[in-house]
């Protein structure tokens, strides 16, 4: 349901959209990713002011996430549905923050608003999960908006519904949003009752469903997914997944190229085409087009976009160079790295023999990129820092450190202590949220019942220490009447997650 005034212009607004902090969001991952494309851009340093601007932003978690971990930024963070700002305003004073501001505001006018006085110049803009899903006039008012506050060389994230990614389910969409606002009143509980009716229809074999290719594989999904996810994707009056080329030809009325992809593996093409798909795309000099084939040969339902405000292409020698500069940290024990990844050209292997000593160097400690290169079990190999940073941090098996050695602050320990006070109950133990960390300049993606076993951790003194007893912890955790062999489990998990991450909070001054 959308607003009985009509300021929504038929975006949901009933009910809240749920708090969520995206890695592809973060000024440092889409700098790194620009640098991988041998884009010139400054990778935020440890004292860097960034001006970063995120427009729908929700709650604002994303943008609270940023500003705690980052209190040199400047932080503003827009959204027109006054119960967002609202929350998002008490989050970020409940912490005392001051280098963030939410600002009510409708994209489609506020760049012609007094309040666009509010709005800096920025040097990274986002949008996430708003694009594909607002009218065409809230679209023009971002592009007006990112033309005139995105500074020259500045970075713009967009992610949006892609086609032809969504084309087998545009009638799922469309039946769960026709039939829903026919069947039940709310927005969760239309897009309930029209998932109803499209099950209804499956059972019937209506064949604009059951042949589609899609339609089962988001079916399954949509079972696990989150009642606010639900209503916000499915009941808007205006959405409309997009071309990539589309979207990059609105957005250069911004002045904007679109350079590559926030999801570093997606800018390989040998990792995202077959010989013979790669064999095509190469006939090709235009990026759009290499961007079609891609998309055609993948179909990814959800594109994660960068662009920049002018195109400074760095020679080879410079990008690599920035690369070798880049600090790495393994987030897992090294017995848990994995050498063959899931791509969609098929299985990416990682050379053990290329790989396995620079694992083992990171084991003991962060270091950088040149570091590795220079291990002498690897003389003889190539020198290769963009393979080495978009294999290993795109396939999340390394983290890069902002600020090596950066203790935490306060309100980054203020921030994930409410988050888990908010958020852990029993039943979302395992939902991942983000603990804000300066070291990364952003989140790090923990499991809620992992923020607490964090907490405890530092507690007890963090990795020097030698009396903790998961158990009491446990105990401290589950329900008064969980059964002592669920208490167990749970405790024996909370030994794993420590023995997992005890070294990296040490590293990131998390424990
Ligand atoms: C799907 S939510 C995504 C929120 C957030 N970026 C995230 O990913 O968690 C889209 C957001 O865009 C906001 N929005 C929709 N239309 C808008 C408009 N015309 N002006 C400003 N915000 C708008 C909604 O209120 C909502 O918070």
């Amino acid at each position: 349901m959308t607003s009985a005034a009509g300021w929504s212009a038929g975006y949901v607004t009933d009910t809240a959209y749920m708090r969520g902090y995206y890695h592809e969001q973060s000024p440092l991952q889409l700098a790194l990713a620009a640098l991988l494309m041998g884009v010139q851009t400054d990778l935020p340093g440890p004292s860097d002011e960034v001006s970063y601007l995120e427009l729908g932003c929700g709650q604002g978690f994303g943008a609270t996430v940023l500003a705690a971990a980052n209190p040199g930024w400047r932080i503003t963070a827009v959204d027109f549905n006054p119960a967002h700002i609202a929350a998002a305003r008490r989050g970020a004073a409940e912490l005392g923050l001051a280098n963030i501001r939410f600002l009510e505001a409708d994209l489609a006018s506020l760049p012609e608003d007094p309040l666009m006085a509010e709005v800096p110049q920025a040097d990274v803009a986002s949008l996430h999960g708003v694009w594909s899903w607002v009218s065409p006039e809230v679209r023009a008012g971002i592009v007006r908006l990112l033309r005139a506050r995105v500074k020259p060389g500045g970075l713009v994230h967009v992610s949006y519904n892609a086609l032809p990614g969504w084309q087998g389910a545009l009638l799922l969409q469309r039946l769960v949003r026709e039939a829903g606002r026919r069947l039940a009143h709310g927005s969760i509980e239309q897009a309930r009752a029209g998932l109803g009716l499209v099950h209804e229809l499956m059972a019937a074999e209506a064949a604009g469903l059951a042949k589609a290719p899609r339609v089962t594989d988001i079916l399954r999904r949509l079972e696990q997914a989150a009642p606010d996810y639900l209503a916000h994707e499915y009941m808007n009056s205006s959405w409309a997944p997009c071309w990539h080329a589309d979207v990059a030809a609105d957005l250069a009325a911004a002045k904007l190229d679109y350079i590559g992809s926030a999801r570093l593996l997606s800018n390989f093409d040998d990792l995202m085409l077959t010989d013979a798909q790669r064999a095509i795309a190469n006939r090709f000099a235009d990026p759009l087009m290499r961007e079609l084939v891609v998309d055609a040969c993948n179909e990814p339902t959800l594109r994660h976009d960068i662009y920049v405000r002018g195109t400074r292409r760095l020679s080879t020698g410079a990008r690599d160079a920035a690369l070798e500069a880049v600090t790495l940290a393994l987030p897992m024990p090294p017995e848990e790295m994995v050498y063959a990844v899931n791509v969609p050209a098929g299985r990416a292997s990682l050379s053990e023999a290329y790989y396995h000593p620079m694992i083992e160097h990171l084991a003991e400690r962060p270091c950088t990129v040149g570091e590795l290169l220079s291990l002498p079990a690897l003389a003889g190999h190539a020198r290769n820092p963009a393979e080495v940073v978009g294999m290993l941090v795109g396939s999340g098996q390394a983290l890069v450190l902002a600020r090596p050695g950066a203790p935490m602050n306060n309100v980054s320990r203020h921030l994930n202590a409410l988050t888990r006070a908010r958020e852990l109950k029993p039943d979302t133990m395992r939902r991942v949220s983000a603990m804000a960390c300066p070291a990364l300049a952003g989140g790090l993606p923990t499991a809620l019942a992992h923020f607490y076993v964090a907490e405890r951790f530092a507690a007890a003194g963090g990795i020097d220490a030698t009396d903790f007893d998961t158990e009491i912890w446990a105990r401290q955790l589950a329900p008064a009447d969980t059964p002592a062999e669920d208490i167990a489990a749970l405790a024996k998990q909370m030994a794993d997650e420590v023995r997992r991450r005890g070294k990296i909070w040490r590293w990131l001054g998390i424990a």
